[in-house]
């Protein structure tokens, strides 16, 4: 692992992955894509990790995409920016679909796809001085790969708004329209994704991987009784599983279950 990026897992299964490009306001380029892409599916297949802290070192939290490496990719043919941008979408959507609770710390502004890591992450804790934009259409670009992710997380309104202006919005902004849950101090951000962390840890592993699963299932479909056979599907297998049986019997003997470690 190159220096732009750390890991670090604490003995109770919660990874902190930092981004550490300091000197770019931790933008990303090609190599930290694929760094970051392999570093989240190894995290992904760990078993001893239980939730992922997505945090950043610096001035910022991420400046998005690296400006030169696009500006660079002019000189490539269609086909190869193709397969560039294809790397960006696979890193969104490892992140998005991490089968672990997966917190970011927001310490400082994001901008472009920096917004996009964040639209992927489940809980988003964030300080007033972290401020918001997607800056693309400024420079001719598009929020092209991170679209799915922001406007899922914004909704079309606020997208159609902040795609256009590109103008740059604070923290309470960011938490009125759901891009970020809850504000924090700047030097308490990352305690309070610590904090969630902890708490994450008393409930179901595979519960919350299920309830993340189900979400993504459930999320814009129309309700009908397909929709309604799914859902009771899901909690059908759940109640029958491991946990779901380990989960009501430690309620019903007022003890901890298992998967809680004291
Ligand atoms: N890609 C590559 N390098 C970037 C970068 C990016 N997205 N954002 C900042 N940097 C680099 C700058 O080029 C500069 O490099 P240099 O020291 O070699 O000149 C360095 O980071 C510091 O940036 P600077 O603009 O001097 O710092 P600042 O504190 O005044 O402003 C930002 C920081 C992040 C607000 C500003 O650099 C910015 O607006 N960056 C573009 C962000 C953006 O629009 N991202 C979306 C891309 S789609």
């Amino acid at each position: 692992m190159s220096k732009s990026l750390s890991i670090e897992i604490n003995a109770s299964g919660i990874a902190t992955l930092t981004l550490n490009r300091i000197e770019r306001h931790n933008a990303f380029d090609d190599e930290f894509i694929v760094e970051m892409t392999s570093a989240l599916e190894g995290l992904a297949t760990n078993p001893a990790v239980r939730v992922l802290v997505l945090a950043a070192t610096g001035k910022s939290f991420s400046a998005g995409a690296d400006l030169g490496w696009m500006k660079r990719m002019a000189s490539y043919g269609e086909a190869e920016n193709l397969a560039d941008a294809q790397k960006l979408a696979k890193l969104m959507h490892t992140l998005d679909s991490l089968p672990i609770p997966t917190i970011a710390a927001v310490q400082g502004p994001a901008y472009g796809g920096g917004v996009g890591l964040i639209a992927c992450c489940d809980m988003v804790f964030a300080s007033p001085e972290a401020q918001f934009s997607l800056t693309e259409v400024k420079l001719g670009l598009i929020p092209a790969v991170i679209s799915p992710y922001v406007i899922r997380k914004i909704g079309v309104a606020q997208a159609r708004r902040y795609f256009l202006s590109a103008e740059r919005f604070s923290s309470t902004t960011a938490q009125r329209i759901g891009l970020v849950h809850e504000l924090a101090p700047q030097d308490e951000v990352i305690v309070l994704a610590h904090s969630w962390a902890t708490q994450l840890l008393n409930n179901g592993p595979m519960a919350m991987a299920a309830a993340k699963r189900l979400v993504a299932e459930v999320a814009d479909r129309p309700i009908c009784s397909e929709l309604n056979d799914l859902c009771a599907k899901r909690i059908a297998a759940q109640r029958v599983s491991n946990e779901g049986q380990e989960g009501l019997t430690a309620f019903i003997e007022k003890r901890p279950p298992n998967w809680v470690k004291h």
